[in-house]
């Protein structure tokens, strides 16, 4: 089905199980035990072995030769699998680093061999006896240094915009604005860690891991091992969190296929925690400069916004300047993005990529320029609202309701008992508040699905969908029910498998919107084969309680079905709309702090999200989306941070114990509004997404809140206490 023209009714207006509050189907599985993650199928009835990565202990360099003999010696090893046996591999499309493969070394922690034994010890006591040489190089670790010679990427990315006369106007503006921000590399540390299974069946092979994207790894895979990709199953039924770290093929998936065919046996290989911010992707730091020239009366007449960024030669941009061109109005604008060539594991994708570090720096210099402007912030934003895409005054934004966002949370948070900075205090705690506009973009991905009636009346789902937490089980069943007049507990949902139809996957916020709609574009080839079937006429068949209703006729399901039952099968695929129109999610964050007036220590004490994304297609697993994005935002804020060894080129605090996120005793009241809203032009669903946009904005709103509350402006993520004191 091509979506190309706004969608006017349908069946799943009807909201009689979309967009209500529905608890997540596979909770129970989850807490009692029996959804299993990548590394947990106990009962496939073939035994596994157990395979232990090893890595590169050096940043950039070749690794000259890899004495494995005592290994292969050691109790219960089965083999033993080095990056010099198997030589250089070809890459797949989205990985920037090798995975493995070759004598070369991109990055510390790298994986250079896999160690597979009997049992999990064995494994790891065998790995620790590999002795590797290696022949070190200089590289470039520092991204201060390095901008100073960073580049234009090439000319296919947008990475420079400009309209208008920016110097000029900037100029003659009345009240000005130059500031520089920062914020770190920062690692989706998802708990679980990446990991799969993999075993041969002659040339075919089975992997169980943990993916975000079905379809990109299994092509990816194919490609790195030189076979054809209908010969790869690759299975996430569960996933147990994804952040973008799990968007592209990673050395485990690689590891347990190449041990699962030298030991002779199925292989299963996590990545150990340590590994797994060097050895994986991460959110690449950024340096950002801002300059806004407004009027007296707030309004912006020139808006710049500079960011750098660095990764491994080949690597992509961190997108922080994408909001900027579409977030505020200006007549006079420019953006401009410059990469700079590092020798650090691949940066990539994490949650709201490109926003996310963008609007932390944005949503600052908003709230320092209606301070200089002498305007409360959010009257300041909604002066510089725009309802047309400002680089383009012909693209209308298909809904966009920031306005709505901001003033309905300032009511709801008791934003006028404000005061001036440093004037409100309780006990020790200096406190103040905050806000920011969120705002990210909402992606089409064309996304495909099967349905089955049964002969029971019953209704199977099935695409390569994948469910990273999010709750895509959830939102698949309530859609396939509500077009097919069911309950929720009538349908089957089978997800994250190569064998079903290729999905859009979990990525860029895009899974909900896009999944549901391929699952509705099957539904209506269902509805169609149900009717043709049944002989009715199509004008007034309506599909309610399990039966096909038209006229006097009431067919139950399971009747139309026949003893085969009927399938439907389709892919939504998307038209120009996007282009045509600018589909974006908006919202508003107010965050209020404590800060310690003699340690500098920092508490939240309560958080606001109002959100505007399309039709919420489940009240809970949205709200629950959105709550652990505001988490998120507050680790970004105050404690999530890699740091950087700039002489021997590796995150060192490569673990969870000091890689600092948020933990529940650092969560208070956070509450979320959704404003009531569809966009027909987003798709059948009318929904878009919302799990990233959560994120967008609030640790800005977190740092402005801190400011209110001290007076104490930090530029520098994360805002930790040895910044305010
Ligand atoms: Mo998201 S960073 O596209 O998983």
């Amino acid at each position: 089905m091509k979506f190309d023209r706004p969608e006017t009714t349908n069946p799943i207006d009807n909201l009689t199980v979309v967009g209500r509050p529905t608890r997540r189907i596979d909770g129970e599985l989850k807490t009692t035990g029996r959804a299993n993650y990548a590394y947990e199928h106990w009962d496939l009835g073939f035994d596994v072995a157990y395979g232990y990565p090893v890595a590169a202990g050096i940043a950039k360099g070749r690794i000259l030769s890899i004495d494995s003999e005592s290994a292969r010696q050691a109790p219960g090893v089965l083999a033993v699998v080095t990056t010099l046996d198997v030589g250089e591999h070809e890459k797949g499309d989205h990985n920037t680093a090798t995975l493995f493969g070759g004598d070369v070394v991109q990055h510390y922690h790298q994986a250079i061999a896999l160690v597979v034994a009997e049992t999990f010890e064995q494994a790891r006591a065998a790995a620790s006896l590999i002795d590797v040489s290696y022949e070190r190089e200089e590289g470039s670790f520092d991204l201060a240094e390095a901008i100073k010679t960073a580049e234009k990427p090439s000319e296919d990315e947008k990475s420079d915009t400009a309209f208008g006369d920016f110097d000029d106007a900037y100029a003659r503006a009345s009240v000005t604005l130059d500031a520089d921000y920062s914020t770190p590399d920062q690692s989706h540390a998802a708990m679980e860690p990446h990991a799969s299974m993999a075993v041969w069946d002659g040339d075919e092979l089975k992997i169980w891991t943990s993916s975000q994207m079905i379809d990109w790894w299994r092509t990816d895979l194919a490609t790195f091992l030189g076979m054809d990709k209908d010969k790869i199953r690759l299975m996430s039924p569960f996933i147990g969190g994804g952040f973008g770290g799990k968007l592209f093929l990673r050395a485990d998936a690689v590891l347990a296929a190449l041990g699962a065919k030298a030991a002779r046996c199925a292989v299963k290989v996590s990545l150990p925690r340590p590994l797994i911010m060097n050895n994986t992707t991460h959110r690449p730091a950024t340096i950002q400069r801002i300059r806004i020239g407004a009027d007296t009366d707030g309004k912006i007449e020139a808006i710049a916004h500079q960011s750098w960024s660095g990764n491994l030669p080949e690597g992509s941009l961190e997108t922080a300047v994408n909001q900027t061109r579409l977030l505020y109005a200006g007549e006079n604008r420019m953006t401009a993005m410059r990469l700079a060539s590092l020798d650090l594991p691949e940066g990539n994708a994490m949650r709201a990529p490109g926003e996310a570090p963008g609007l932390m720096a944005l949503e600052i210099a908003m709230d320092e320029m209606a301070e200089k402007l002498g305007i409360d912030p959010i009257d300041f934003r909604v002066i510089n609202d725009t309802q047309v895409d400002p680089e383009n005054p012909d693209r209308p934004f298909s809904k966009r309701d920031l306005i709505g966002c901001l003033r309905l949370g300032a009511e709801r948070f008791g934003w006028s008992d404000r005061g001036q900075p440093g004037a409100r205090r309780d006990g020790n705690w200096l406190v103040g508040t905050g806000v920011a506009a969120a705002y990210r973009d909402n992606l089409l991905v064309d996304s495909g699905a099967r349905v089955r009636l049964e002969s029971d009346g019953r209704i199977t789902v099935e695409t390569d969908m994948t469910d990273i937490g999010t709750g895509s089980y959830t939102i698949i069943a309530q859609t396939a029910a509500e077009m097919m007049g069911v309950t929720v507990e009538d349908v089957d949902v089978r997800l994250g498998d190569s064998s079903f139809p290729v999905s859009a996957g979990s990525g860029g916020q895009f899974g909900a919107n896009c999944s549901t709609a391929g699952v509705y574009a099957a539904c209506v080839e269902l509805r169609e084969a149900v009717i043709q079937k049944l002989g009715l006429n199509a004008q007034d068949v309506r599909f309610e309680g399990g039966q096909v209703r038209s006229g006097n006729h009431a067919i139950p399901l399971s009747d139309a079905a026949g003893p085969d039952g009927l399938v439907g099968e389709d892919t939504i695929e998307w038209g120009d709309l996007s282009k045509t129109h600018q589909q974006s999610t908006f919202g508003a964050h107010f965050v209020e702090v404590g800060v310690d007036v003699v340690t500098g220590e920092c508490r939240i004490r309560r958080m606001l999200a109002v959100c505007a994304a399309g039709r919420i297609l489940n009240p809970i697993t949205a709200r629950s989306q959105v709550i652990g994005a505001m988490t998120m935002g507050i680790g970004a804020a105050l404690s999530e941070e890699l740091f950087v060894d700039t002489k021997k080129g590796f995150f060192v605090n490569h673990d969870l114990a000091g890689y600092e996120v948020p933990v529940h005793a650092d969560i208070p009241s956070q509450e979320v509004i959704f404003l009531d809203e569809t966009d027909p032009m987003s798709s059948p669903m009318k929904a878009k997404g919302v799990g990233e946009l959560g994120l967008c904005g609030v640790s800005a709103a977190i740092a402005n809140a801190i400011y209110n509350a001290t007076g104490a402006r930090v530029r520098d993520y994360p805002v930790t206490l040895d910044k305010l004191i």
